[in-house]
């Protein structure tokens, strides 16, 4: 049994409580945060705690994920009332926030979008959102992480444009629905790009 201790009891309540297939992506998606922040100079602190909670409302159904959203006083985009799930970051960043008394702004934005990404976002964000999407379990659904590992090691931005542009691919080919923050960070990141 994987146990994990956040240094927030109030977290760590809710961390227990998790599937433990669940607490033990958590733990691997923390330990890849830790180590992407010493290589990027970031706080592996910040970025240890957001990628230990990413999760701590993804075990809930879609429409308890909506109505909790909405007794948050969150605004759930069209997409995320048609894709619930999409809303696990959002309402996970606001149990961190309410429930376990954790107000540091760059683990919450990290927590809220590390599901979709969002344009604005900070080194803290990048490498949860990149440290949730590494873990080697995830390989058979993304193909082309060993890529985005490699990408990852130097430059934070490349690495999640790249996944982004994967992902946004695989998502337009399947039909599927997609997020406008995904295609806000995909043009900031963009735009970063061409001006260097
Ligand atoms: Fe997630
Ligand atoms: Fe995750």
């Amino acid at each position: 049994m994987t146990i994990l201790s956040s240094g927030t009891p109030a977290l760590d309540v809710i961390l227990a409580r998790l599937p433990a297939g669940l607490r033990e992506h958590l733990a691997r998606a923390r330990d890849k945060a830790v180590e992407l922040a010493a290589m990027h100079g970031a706080d592996p602190f910040k970025a240890g705690l957001a990628a230990l909670s990413h999760d701590i409302a993804r075990n809930m159904k879609g429409p308890d994920l909506l109505k909790m959203a909405k007794s948050y006083g969150l605004t759930p985009h069209p997409v995320e009332e048609r894709v619930m799930v999409l809303l696990h970051g959002r309402v996970g960043a606001e149990i961190l926030q309410r429930e376990c008394g954790i107000d540091d702004r760059d683990v919450l934005e990290a927590v809220r979008w590390h599901s979709t990404f969002n344009r604005g976002l900070g080194s803290v964000a990048k490498i949860a959102f990149l440290a949730d999407k590494l873990d080697h379990k995830k390989v058979s659904r993304y193909p082309f992480l060993e890529r985005i590992e490699r990408l990852a090691k130097d430059d934070l931005d490349v690495a999640v444009l790249s996944f982004l542009q994967e992902e946004m691919t695989a998502m337009m080919r399947d039909g599927k629905l997609i997020h406008p923050a995904s295609i806000d960070g995909r043009n900031e990141l963009l735009e970063l790009q061409k001006s260097i």
